[in-house]
């Protein structure tokens, strides 16, 4: 069977042809270029973009394939969480398609996606399983039965970790998106330079915090009177202050910090037979390092993604959808798009 995925709930428009659970063609056209300069995605511009872009993304992953429309057997597509307008793009194209090719379509939540995309490289990945999903919009960790049996056992009450990474990014003009450049300058600061303290949570519950994190550290780079690094230190790092370093360095272990220390409270009293960590932050060097040395030491395997599968994909998306389809869960032609998509089950 051949399904293909549609992904386009964000800042990326991709599309992915996916065989037996193996990547036939992935493309993803991202929107890097249009919204660095406003430090995060404009809903309006990812719309209009994902317009311009989604026909020839479609035909260049079916030729990347050497497959042809006629040989798409089922199509599936983000349905939320996402923004609005973008997530209507995507779907109104899987199901103009899907219609003429009389095929059966699948709506799928686009955190089960990133949950599925762990499976492409390990695809035994152990259940019981902890499962945090790690990105600019989400940032919620799951215990696991099954891939469609869980809970959620936190989120963050405020900001997501990626986007504490690009809020950071902006504050010091380095554009969008700002984690994968922190972690690339974060190699030449010292990580114990400045002491950001874990967040406390009052109710005493278990949950993510990144705003008092991102506040600290506006308030350190203010007090310091520090100024916006110049436009182009992204591709010459030696322009940029030593003390500037260090200071990316620190915030960046204060959020991996975060997520080792909820990690290690939910492995508490709970049957885990491994952890999966996905999400564009989950491509993250310190954070993939650390948690993996840190759980090793506890006995618990932890899994990723392929870096090339954290961001959004769309080999993840028809992976999820191709669960709903064995499941026989199609969708009818009134599928809508849900900003606040709960999961399937
Ligand atoms: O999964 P994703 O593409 O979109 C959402 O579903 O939100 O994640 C994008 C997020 C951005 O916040 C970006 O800064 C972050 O993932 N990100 C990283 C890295 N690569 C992408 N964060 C830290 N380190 C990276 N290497
Ligand atoms: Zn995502």
């Amino acid at each position: 069977m051949i399904i293909l995925g549609l992904e386009s709930s964000c800042d990326d428009t991709a599309a992915a042809l996916l065989t037996e659970r193996k990547i036939l063609s992935s493309i993803v056209a991202s929107q890097e270029k249009t919204h660095h300069p406003y430090g995060g995605v404009v809903p309006e511009l990812a719309s209009r973009e994902h317009t311009d872009n989604i026909c020839f993304v479609v035909e260049r992953t079916l030729c990347d394939a050497g497959i042809d429309f006629s040989e798409i057997d089922a199509i599936a597509v983000t349905q939320g969480p996402g923004l609005m307008g973008a997530l209507l793009v995507g779907l109104c194209y899987a199901k103009g398609l899907a219609f003429s090719l009389d095929v059966p379509l699948v709506g799928v939540n686009h955190l089960q996606g990133h949950m599925a995309s762990i499976f492409f490289d390990h695809p035994r990945a152990e259940y019981p399983a902890l499962s945090l999903v790690v990105s600019g919009g989400h940032t919620s960790l799951f215990y696991m039965q099954s891939d469609s049996e869980f809970e959620e056992i936190a989120r963050t009450l405020d900001d997501a970790a990626g986007e504490a990474l690009d809020k950071m990014a902006k504050l010091l003009g380095l554009g969008y998106p700002g984690g994968p450049i922190l972690d690339r300058l974060s190699g030449g600061g010292n990580p114990e330079a400045i002491r950001f303290s874990l967040p406390k949570i009052s109710s005493g519950e278990l949950a993510f915090s990144f705003s008092g994190l991102k506040s600290a550290a506006a308030r350190v780079f203010a007090e310091a009177n520090w100024k916006p690094v110049p436009s182009d230190s992204r591709s010459d790092v030696s322009i940029i202050p030593e003390e500037i370093l260090d200071f990316i360095a620190s915030y960046q272990k204060a959020v991996v910090d975060q997520i080792l220390d909820r990690l290690q409270k939910a492995l508490d009293g709970r049957d885990v037979a491994s952890i999966h960590i996905s999400g564009g932050v989950s491509c993250n060097s310190e954070l993939r390092y650390r948690s993996q040395n840190f759980f090793k030491n506890l006995g618990v395997p932890v899994y990723f993604p392929n870096p090339s599968l954290t961001t959004d994909n769309a080999a993840m998306i028809a992976l999820a959808g191709a669960r709903r389809i064995e499941k026989g869960q199609e969708d009818s032609w009134d599928l809508k798009a849900n900003p606040n998509l709960p999961f399937y089950r």
